[in-house]
């Protein structure tokens, strides 16, 4: 399973890829916002940074939303560098637009996913990835990790390449969870990241160690 970093926080992916853990970073407007990224020029800057502080897929995600801008601007971002991927939304325009970049070797993300349904037509529109949303789905009373279940036995059914990105991840069970189920990548917080590192009885047990050696040291 890949492990992604959901952030657009340069000290935040330069703390993960120090674990020599991270495959990749995916990034959406709102973490662009956050981290003050503001107008066309900050943004490839940004983008290029990312992609020197990370060997692997880079997701940038588009604004436009009608096929023919969707396109100009996927094509725009691609060329940034060859590990980023165009983070598309799952609209109409959307799924034809990834269409068009499969046809052209570009590779994309298809976003804010919150049913298998939406799945298929990314699958069968050729995404490299697809990305189910599971916090948001939790957040309103909904089985997000039933989703990504959902998703791999379709894909699977039919050996579908698009792989299974877990988005909107809130914590290191939705990590595991979605292990076990064989999700192909997870994007995560740092802090969801970092808490798989933490067991009270590791601690607990490397103290006991680090004592019962002063004793014949
Ligand atoms: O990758 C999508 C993800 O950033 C959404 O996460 O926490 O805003 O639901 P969240």
């Amino acid at each position: 399973m890949k492990i992604f970093i959901d952030t657009a926080n340069l000290d935040e992916i330069k703390e993960a890829a120090s674990l020599g853990i991270l495959d990749g970073v995916t990034t959406n407007p709102s973490l662009m916002a956050k981290v003050g990224i503001k107008g066309k020029n900050a943004v490839i800057k940004h983008y290029e940074a990312i992609c020197k502080l990370v060997e692997g897929d880079i997701s940038a995600e588009v604004l436009s939303t009608d096929y023919e801008n969707i396109i100009k601007e996927g094509e725009e971002l691609s060329k940034i560098h060859p590990n980023i991927v165009v983070k598309v939304p799952m609209i109409k325009d959307g799924i034809k637009a990834i269409r068009y970049f499969y046809d052209k070797g570009i590779k994309t993300n298809c976003t804010l996913v919150f049913s298998s349904g939406q799945a298929l037509l990314a699958a069968k529109a050729g995404a490299t990835y697809v990305s189910p949303f599971i916090g948001r789905l939790d957040d309103v009373s909904s089985d997000g990790l039933q989703l990504i279940r959902d998703i791999a036995l379709i894909y699977n059914n039919y050996c579908f390449e698009t792989e299974i990105l877990a988005a909107s991840i809130r914590h290191p069970m939705h990590i595991i969870e979605c292990a076990k189920m064989g999700a192909d990548v997870i994007t995560a917080p740092l802090s969801a990241i970092m808490a798989l590192l933490h067991h009270p009885l590791t601690d607990k047990g490397l103290d006991i160690f680090l004592k019962d050696a002063e004793k014949w040291k």
